[in-house]
């Protein structure tokens, strides 16, 4: 069996983590479980990204040593991720030494494909990256993510030469080798391919200190999307280790503003090393709020923290897994999160688990462990990367659940000294409710784990405090 590997997109550490990055970690955990409960062997990659201009400035701002900054600030999605029972097998900073040795490596790699010019163009530097006249022209000045105007910028760099590669990464994406979900964005992805320049890849050291020395001339720094992209791989250990039991990755998580980096100039520099290109990006929408950007400016950005102690973890997994689509934008209100948790969650599966806990334990049922495993449609739900269709299909499976108790009536049986049928329902109820529950496993891994040491328990008891209780 091949081995499988999963990444997410890696946040800038200039600010908290906010509910937006919630998407990429919870859509490779549930991923990652799912393969892992699947029998597959699987790494799991996350980290942060640590260098660039945005980054250094938001230090000085905060009047903050630039090393204190970023270790505080990892540390804090660190911490998240722990709260959002998020467990990568791999955390990469970009300002390990490993790291930024590796990624001199790399480069000293792709020199072949790569060559120095003068250039004057536009820059963002919320999203690092050039712009071109038009989207100048058509965002008059000003950056429409972050809100910030273009700079003019002049300056000698580096360039990697796209053009070695867009034919190889057209066939590739044409052919499937390299898959991007959703095929809208593929096309997206193809259109953009043609419309490519040369990329460049370093700033001068003058205008960019924080960031990794480009090998061989020092007044040079790497462009923060080569360090970063490079860290899918030398997380690895590349190039001091050989890293084909993993490489190619599986898939790579990513948001959609950031696809172009993955589909354009990851697979260039990758073609470059000799690399294989990954199986499947995955681009994910954007979590709106109340129907706008979310923005500091307008003052509506969600802490995924309040969200979390709000209803707790399995309330936030459950929201964004089940009711937010993977592939495109999807809305965020509190009214939508509350009704969520207490008409589905508590009112569909915490019901369930309470009565018939409590039925099982009335009859002093005893249960026999059986094997479980994933259904054909929730596989190929999974499979297709259909994150709400395979939780939908489980969820199906609760309700049913809840609809054959009110039909069997098992109190009835118990009355009517039905012992042996009462058993064989509720048996069959405690097998039904084990299935969901490890089809629910990848999405709400703290509560199925809860649901399963009560039904697999030497005595099957009722929780003595609900697992979801209506608190609002
Ligand atoms: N550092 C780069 C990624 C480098 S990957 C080699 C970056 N960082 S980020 O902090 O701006 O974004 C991290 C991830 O969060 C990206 O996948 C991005 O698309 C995602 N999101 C940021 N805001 C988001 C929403 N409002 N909604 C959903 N995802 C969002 O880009």
């Amino acid at each position: 069996m091949t081995k499988k590997y999963i990444t997410t997109a890696i946040p800038y550490v200039n600010g908290n983590p906010h509910v937006g990055h919630t998407m990429d970690y919870l859509l490779s955990d549930a991923y990652y479980r799912y393969l892992k409960l699947s029998g597959e062997e699987a790494r799991f990659q996350s980290g942060t990204d640590e260098h660039g201009n945005k980054i250094f400035h938001k230090a000085l701002d905060s009047k903050k040593d630039i090393n204190e900054y970023i270790d505080e600030n990892s540390q804090k999605f660190r911490d998240f991720i722990q709260k959002l029972d998020v467990y990568p097998t791999d955390f990469i900073r970009t300002s390990d030494k490993d790291h930024e040795r590796r990624c001199k490596e790399i480069w000293k790699k792709l020199e072949p494909h790569i060559y120095s010019a003068e250039y004057e163009g536009w820059y963002c530097e919320g999203c690092e990256r050039f712009v071109t006249e038009k989207e100048v022209e058509e965002n008059n000045g000003i950056c429409p993510d972050h809100q910030k105007s273009y700079e003019k910028l002049s300056e000698k760099n580096y360039y990697l030469r796209i053009s070695d590669f867009k034919e190889k990464i057209r066939k590739a994406i044409e052919t499937g080798e390299m898959k991007i979900l959703p095929d809208f964005r593929e096309k997206e992805m193809l259109k953009l391919l043609d419309e490519s320049p040369d990329v460049s890849v370093s700033r001068p050291k003058k205008n960019l200190s924080w960031g990794i020395t480009v090998p061989n001339d020092d007044s040079q720094v790497m462009y923060v999307w080569i360090d970063a992209l490079s860290n899918y791989i030398t997380v690895l250990g590349y190039p001091d280790n050989d890293i084909s039991d993993f490489w190619p990755a599986t898939v790579q998580f990513v948001g959609k503003d950031i696809l172009r980096f993955h589909a354009i100039i990851w697979p260039a520099m990758l073609l470059g090393l000799g690399l294989p290109l990954p199986k499947l990006l995955h681009s994910h929408g954007f979590i709106n709020v109340n129907g706008q950007k979310m923005s500091k400016s307008i003052g509506n950005v969600v802490d995924p923290i309040d969200v979390l102690e709000r209803h707790g973890v399995n309330a936030l997994r459950y929201f964004f897994l089940r009711h937010v689509d993977n592939f495109v934008d999807s809305d965020f209100t509190w009214e939508k999160f509350d009704s969520a948790y207490n008409n589905e969650l508590a009112n569909d599966l915490g019901n369930l688990v309470q009565r018939l806990a409590t039925l099982c334990s009335k009859n002093n049922l005893s249960y026999k462990t059986k094997e479980t495993k994933f259904s054909p449609v929730y596989v190929e739900a999974m499979n297709n990367f259909k994150f709400n269709e395979a939780f939908e299909h489980a969820w199906t499976h609760v309700q049913n659940l809840n609809k054959k108790i009110d039909e069997e009536k098992p109190w009835e049986l118990a009355k009517n000294g039905e012992t042996e049928k009462l058993e064989k329902a509720l048996s069959e109820l405690v097998d039904g409710i084990l299935h969901a529950n490890f089809e629910l496993s990848p999405f709400l891994p703290d509560a199925t784990e809860k649901i399963k040491d009560i039904f697999l328990g030497e005595k099957i008891l009722p929780p003595k405090t609900p697992l979801f209780p209506k608190e609002r």
